[in-house]
């Protein structure tokens, strides 16, 4: 299916068949799907965590909007998209030397080049009080790729906002390893009565969100 195809049929699950669970195979392709998701500077700020099974189901719940308890409850799995409470100079090390392993950099003075360049630009976020803010950003754009993704491999998806982030962390105890929770994005096959599956799509029209400009 090409991507406006893939665009058109892809839409929000409000709830899910429970029989039906995701193979460990597609599992497996999501994660490294995430994995590959682009970020800003390559920042890769993010941890996803993946949930399946009841107690992890049972454990989140308090944290999420009840409206979205039928999503939680009836998913096959559920990703947590987190982010780090800050970008230290160990992480960007981190960062640099994967990507001379990777064979991105080819000499020392690129990969010095890359360090100073990556360091800058979150030096810019860290002087205005918004790196966070900056690595939430990051996060959407995982959250995107996971939604089409998972669609591409016919498995329906609800992207979540409805939660309390914050209690979230705490109940899963996310604090203590740096991290803030930004997205649950759940994953699924639609239930037969899932209303949402019918209901046609709805969007402004073309010329209100596209501007060509002269
Ligand atoms: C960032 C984001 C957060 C969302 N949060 C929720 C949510 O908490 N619960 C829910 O049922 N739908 C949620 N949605 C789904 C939107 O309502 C839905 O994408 C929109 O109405 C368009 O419909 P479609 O995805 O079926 O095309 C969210 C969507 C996005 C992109």
């Amino acid at each position: 299916m090409d991507f406006l195809e893939l665009s058109k049929a892809r839409f929000t699950a409000k709830k899910f068949d429970p029989a039906k669970k995701i193979s460990d195979g597609d599992i497996a392709k999501l994660k490294e799907i995430l994995r590959l998701s682009p970020s800003s500077v390559n920042s890769q700020p993010w941890v996803f965590l993946f949930g399946s099974s009841d107690s992890a189901k049972q454990k989140i719940r308090p944290a999420i909007a009840d409206f979205n308890w039928p999503r939680t409850d009836t998913c096959s799995h559920f990703v947590i998209i987190a982010v780090r409470d800050g970008l230290d100079e160990k992480f960007q090390k981190e960062v640099l030397q994967k990507e001379i392993e990777d064979g991105r950099l080819l000499s020392e003075e690129i990969a010095k080049e890359q360090y100073e360049s990556r360091k800058y630009f979150i030096g810019l976020r860290e002087a205005a009080g918004t790196t966070v803010t900056w690595e939430e950003k990051q996060a959407y754009i995982a959250m995107t790729t996971l939604l089409y993704g998972s669609a591409s491999l016919g498995i329906n998806s609800t992207p979540i906002e409805g939660f309390d982030e914050r209690r979230l962390d705490k109940l899963l105890g996310l604090d203590n390893y740096g991290l803030r929770s930004v997205l649950v994005v759940t994953l699924g096959y639609d239930a037969e009565n899932d209303h949402n599956a019918t209901r046609p799509k709805s969007r402004l029209p073309l010329e209100k969100v596209v501007w060509d400009m002269k």
